[in-house]
């Protein structure tokens, strides 16, 4: 089986979720014995197609423009047994690199018009390869991809093999969500693999593609959290990322969740500890964290026989969250107090990741 992965994102690799999504989709098919080759659209020239009907008339099956598409791609796509047409979403449809790909697929078709059940359509001139789409969203909605899948079922009909939708792709390199991401992508090499024996997926595996990250009200509130440190460092979101920018809680329920988020888990293996806050100033409260083998848990409220207590105001160790200030100068200047397991105040910023964080993969 020969298979043209297409990828239109605009994005390298380790910034570009569709990229990540569609690698392991092509690992399973390879694995299942296809050929498969995957080209980055956006490497290549492809024209706008401009409608001169060239390719139905003076020339049937070759189109007017002399690019990457006509030399290159084209010959390709009909000589594939399936596309994997991989996009991110852009304003709830495929991006304008994808959607340009196939304006441009339009020798495969003649001009002739039949009709079948009152519908009209055109004849195929060429063999047309069987269409799998893999898309991914920023926002955290299934029904995000509703005009996507309505569009592609409208024009490939029974072509279209499979349809691989990932919502609230952004949060798949949180170190915090891996556990749940990496049987995402086993379960997207899963769907490769059934793509190449079977020509669709089951819904078993896509149960375990489509499901949920994290909570919905949790993934806006850190959204926005983000956001506000982008815009207030003057930064793009990869930019924050490459400066372990952490965004700044403005409650402590937001500050519980965030520590949550940057936790690295590799860094605390086998530690068994407890961690207790106590907020004072413009946000007051307590809270605490237990971290037990490479995991942790957050609560409001006290815990028993914490092993080291930070009592502080609110700002200052928001400060300390964010970098802003630094934790041991405002601790010998006495604004915030911690008693009890001193060295883990010290090894704290490992387990958060703060400025020292790994990169996300
Ligand atoms: C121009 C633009 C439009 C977008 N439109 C949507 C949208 O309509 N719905 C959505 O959920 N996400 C939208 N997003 C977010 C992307 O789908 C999301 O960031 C995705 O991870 C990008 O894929 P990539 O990492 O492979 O480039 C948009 C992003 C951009 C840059």
């Amino acid at each position: 089986m020969k298979v043209l992965a297409l990828n239109s994102s605009p994005r390298i690799q380790g910034q570009s979720k569709t990229l990540l999504m569609l690698e392991h989709l092509v690992k399973g098919m390879e694995k299942a014995g296809a050929e498969v080759e995957l080209v980055h659209l956006r490497k290549k020239k492809i024209k706008n197609c401009i409608g001169c009907f060239t390719c139905w008339t003076k020339t049937p099956g070759t189109c007017i423009h002399k690019d990457d598409m006509t030399r290159e791609l084209y010959p390709k796509f009909i000589g594939s047994d399936i596309v994997v047409m991989a996009t991110p979403l852009y304003h709830f449809t495929m991006n304008a690199v994808m959607k340009t790909f196939i304006e441009r697929t339009l020798p495969v078709i003649q001009p002739y018009l039949r009709s079948k059940d009152g519908v009209t359509y055109h004849p195929l001139r060429d063999r047309h390869p069987g269409v799998v789409i893999l898309s991914v969203a920023g926002f955290p909605e299934m029904s995000v991809f509703d005009q996507l899948s309505n569009h592609l079922r409208f024009m490939y009909n029974v072509g279209l093999f499979a349809e691989i939708y990932r919502p609230a792709a952004e949060t798949m390199t949180q170190p915090v969500f891996k556990e749940i991401c990496d049987d995402i992508l086993d379960a997207v090499s899963q769907a490769g693999i059934e793509l190449v024996k079977t020509l669709k997926v089951t819904p078993e595996t896509m149960e375990r593609i489509t499901q949920p990250i994290c909570d919905s009200e949790v993934f806006g509130q850190m959204g926005n959290l983000f956001w506000d440190a982008c815009i207030s460092h003057g930064l793009t979101p990869e930019e924050a990322k490459a400066a372990g920018i952490i965004p700044r809680p403005t409650t402590i329920e937001e500050f519980l969740r965030l520590m949550q988020m940057a936790f690295n888990s590799r860094s605390a293996e086998k530690q068994d500890t407890s961690i207790q806050f106590v907020f004072s100033g413009c946000q007051e409260g307590v809270c605490h964290f237990l971290i037990r083998d490479g995991t942790i848990e957050s609560a409001l409220g006290e815990t028993k026989k914490p092993d080291l207590v930070i009592d502080a105001p609110f700002d200052v160790w928001m400060d300390v969250v964010t970098g802003k200030a630094d934790g041991a100068q405002l601790f010998h200047e006495g604004r915030y107090r911690a008693q009890g397991d001193m060295d883990l105040l010290t090894r704290m910023e490992a387990f958060f990741g703060s400025r020292k964080r790994e990169n996300p993969r």
